[in-house]
């Protein structure tokens, strides 16, 4: 290591040509992916108040926004469905005309080059508001498996590229895998939620989401945040059942956690910079408190420099926007 004098790091940070040749690492529009919420109706555009920028859309609305990002260099998007109807069964979850499954459907034909990813739990079909089934006051993780594999195969029908369970039941992705292989869906892709943790910060989510549970909490099936060992295991075991990619969730806070995931495994790691993380930049952005744009650059590119190959954000159209000039 030569010492200074000789050498002076300030050297390569004289001017920005220099400073983008030695760059280490970048965030794109490629590496981006954009969550949507889809509701029944036509026309329909409902602001997230916790979530500024964030909006709860009708299909044709959806379109609309999925169309841009495509058009902006976003590879793909992430889909939540707000049913209808909600029951203790999550029963429209996994119909063939869900809100999900028709979203897909029209994303695919109307925004045909868009990668097309869902969400696959039944918290925002349950009436309750839980993961799945309950037994007592606790998701009855057995009995939810098999409905989570018939809502991503119901996905897939749809034509989604990629399911996502994001319930944390164990065993789903085994499930999963097999349900799709069996119904002749053998090249849909698992992106699988394996370190989702017990997190405040997707409290503004489930208003955009309408999912908040109705009594209790998710501690029984989401990861204690003090647990980075287990969250390796929990990757391992997604891989084995057939993941095809991993996901850390929430970021910011876990970026140890996607470090270790991604050089222990190898595996393509997706991260997810969740609502919490969001609205809090962008809260402390609206008061003049911090620069909301250059904030969002640093959380997003030290998400990758942490090792994930791509980020699910609220904040990819303007990212990509930013980096078109
Ligand atoms: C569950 C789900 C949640 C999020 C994504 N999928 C909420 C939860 O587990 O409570 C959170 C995403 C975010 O906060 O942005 N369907």
């Amino acid at each position: 290591m030569p010492k200074f004098p000789a050498y002076r790091p300030r050297r390569l940070r004289g001017s920005e040509p220099l400073r983008a040749l030695v760059r280490e690492t970048r965030v794109d529009a490629q590496d981006l992916i954009l969550p949507l919420f889809a509701v029944p109706g036509r026309g329909v555009r409902k602001p997230v108040g916790s979530m500024k920028g964030v909006d709860q859309t009708s299909v044709d609305e959806l379109v609309r926004d999925a169309a841009e990002a495509a058009e902006l260099g976003i590879p793909a998007v992430l889909l939540f469905g707000i049913p209808e109807h909600k029951d203790a069964a999550g029963t429209s979850a996994y119909e063939g005309d869900g809100i999900v499954q028709q979203a897909t459907r029209a994303l695919k034909r109307e925004v045909p080059g868009l990668l097309v990813m869902t969400d696959v739990c039944l918290c925002e079909y349950t009436d309750h508001g839980h993961c799945g089934i309950l037994h007592v006051h606790d998701v009855d993780n057995d009995a939810t498996v098999p409905l989570l594999a018939r809502m991503a195969v119901a996905h897939a029908e749809a034509g989604a590229d990629v399911v996502a369970p994001s319930d944390m039941m164990d065993g789903r992705v085994g499930a999963i895998r097999a349900a799709l292989d069996g119904a002749g869906f053998a090249s849909t892709a698992i992106l699988a939620y394996s370190a989702k943790y017990a997190s405040a910060f997707y409290g503004p989510f489930r208003d955009a989401a309408d999912s908040a549970p109705a009594f209790g909490d998710r501690r029984t099936a989401q990861m204690d945040p003090a647990n980075a060992e287990e969250a390796l295991r929990e990757a391992w075991m997604d891989i084995e059942e057939g993941a095809d990619m991993v996901m850390v969730k929430p970021a910011l806070a876990y970026l140890d956690v996607i470090h270790r995931i991604k050089r222990e495994t190898g595996w393509p790691v997706c991260a997810y910079h969740v609502s919490g993380e969001y609205a809090m930049i962008v809260a402390a952005a609206e008061r003049g408190w911090i620069d909301g744009d250059r904030a969002m650059e640093e959380a997003l590119v030290s998400i990758k420099r942490a090792g994930a190959d791509m980020i699910i954000t609220y904040w990819a159209r303007q990212l990509a926007r930013a980096r078109r000039g």
